[in-house]
């Protein structure tokens, strides 16, 4: 099939090359020439594990072209929308204005058959307004919402192996030729033994929300268990390991620590909360509003333990902070505890020099007034303290001796519960974490 990608974010590119890998043309389009030329050249935008790989693979077919043109959608029979939707400026709703542009620039270019796929994170309604542009523009031309559950980190395993494929679609003969074409789009072996959900447009919108709120919320659990944890001398990890042994609750997302960040969890479950607020739903998800909170009590709660255990004051003490993305595996540090913590220990006074595997560039652009420095060893000579605020590899087995002998004090606060707190204090660490006595 002839498909068209608009946005080639995280997931229009990752989106873009699997397409082109299942044997699809593709053409992806975007407004950021950078980006563009990126990939023309055959390299990924950002960081994500194994997206070069596949664009070296997809590459040598010739199956995948990009442009910032948007013209450059004609011909394409399905055209998936891929563009962000980021925190609006000044509220917690989400900002449609990519994807309304994105859709507005496909109207005059869709011939009669064409369906015009939303894979952005949406409120509630938006694919139903779509909709209606795009009948008034070609009434023969179709529009389905199909989300995308896509991890930083595991882009393109989750998208060329999906836990689920969820369509919603309208009603009728136009609805059973969206099923169709999408099923045409996600021929074997990416379809094979996935359950495919088809559903309205409201469900396939509210599934993408609701999944991402129960995982915010799952997560904002088990740290409000690590608040009691804290203050009953308990130990969060022990707790998280024998509920999660219950099936019905079970370990994943159960990893108590600094909490959640990113372009997803935050913004989403605030633009949900902002939604149902305009549906006249509020109380169906005030809790997120909590969610939210315990969330962020995290991020102050690793400043105040920094300060307890540098004796009252990180004012003129040198921390050395590791791990600046929102989670490892990623470049991105859109909403990540972990700068935040660093860029609040710099205000209070403390020299603080951030060291990551892969997110400096990123981080520097948003905290300029933070040291950056991407060698480890360096990061961490001389410090006072160190704080593991990103649970990246390199992070986790560090030699804890080795370290030892290039600090000036032997603190280690462990935002992630990632280390091996034995071993940490058996060479002579003070070790303290979230949720831990
Ligand atoms: C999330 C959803 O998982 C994905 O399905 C959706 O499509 C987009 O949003 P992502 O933001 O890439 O994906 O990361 P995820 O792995 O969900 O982690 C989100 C945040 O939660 C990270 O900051 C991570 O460190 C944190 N987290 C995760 C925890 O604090 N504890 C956990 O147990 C799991």
């Amino acid at each position: 099939m002839k498909i068209s990608v608009i946005g080639l974010g995280y997931l229009g590119a990752v989106h873009a090359a699997s397409m082109a890998q299942l044997g699809h043309s593709v053409v992806g389009v975007d407004i950021d020439p950078r980006k563009v030329a990126a990939l023309a050249a055959g390299r990924s935008p950002f960081y994500e594990p194994g997206l070069d790989e596949l664009l070296a693979e997809v590459g040598a077919t010739g199956r995948l072209t990009v442009s910032t043109d948007p013209a450059a959608v004609a011909g394409a029979q399905v055209h998936f929308v891929c563009v962000g939707t980021p925190q609006a400026d000044d509220s917690n709703a989400a900002d449609l204005t990519y994807v309304d542009a994105a859709v507005r620039g496909l109207l005059p270019r869709l011939a009669p058959g064409d369906l015009v796929v939303g894979k952005s994170t949406v409120p509630v309604g938006t694919a139903e307004r779509l909709a209606g542009m795009v009948a008034a523009a070609q009434p023969e031309a179709a529009l389905a919402w199909n989300p995308e559950f896509l991890r930083e980190g595991f882009a393109v395993k989750d998208t060329l192996h999906p836990d689920r494929i969820v369509y919603g679609v309208p009603d009728g003969a136009a609805g059973e030729r969206a099923v169709a074409q999408l099923d045409e789009v996600y021929a074997a072996p990416l379809a094979e033994h996935t359950p495919r959900i088809v559903a309205d447009y409201p469900t396939a919108e509210l599934v993408k929300v609701a999944a991402n709120s129960f995982l915010a919320t799952k997560i904002s659990f088990i740290n409000a268990m690590a608040e009691l944890c804290e203050v009953a001398g308990a130990d969060v990890t022990l707790l998280a390991d024998a509920i999660g042994y219950d099936a019905r609750i079970g370990r994943r997302f159960l990893n108590a620590g600094l909490g959640f960040g990113g372009g997803c969890l935050p913004k989403d479950i605030r633009a949900f909360m902002a939604r149902a607020g305009e549906l006249g739903a509020d109380p169906a998800v005030a809790f997120l509003a909590e969610v939210d909170d315990i969330n962020n009590r995290r991020r102050a709660r690793m400043v105040e333990l920094a300060t307890e255990v540098l004796g009252g004051s990180v004012a003129g003490k040198r921390i050395a902070v590791l791990g600046a993305s929102f989670k490892p595996d990623s470049d991105d540090v859109r909403d990540s505890p972990a700068l935040e913590v660093a860029a609040r220990l710099g205000a209070a006074g403390a020299t603080v020099t951030v060291t990551d595997p892969r997110a400096i560039e990123n981080a520097r652009a948003r905290h300029p007034e933070l040291h950056y420095e991407p060698d480890l060893d360096v990061t961490v000579t001389c410090a006072d303290a160190v704080l593991v605020l990103t649970e990246w590899r390199e992070f986790r087995e560090l030699d804890p001796e080795r370290v030892g002998r290039l600090v000036a004090g032997r603190v280690v606060l462990d935002g992630r519960n990632a280390l091996d707190r034995t071993a940490w204090q058996a060479a002579g660490w003070t070790y303290r974490a979230l949720g831990r006595r």
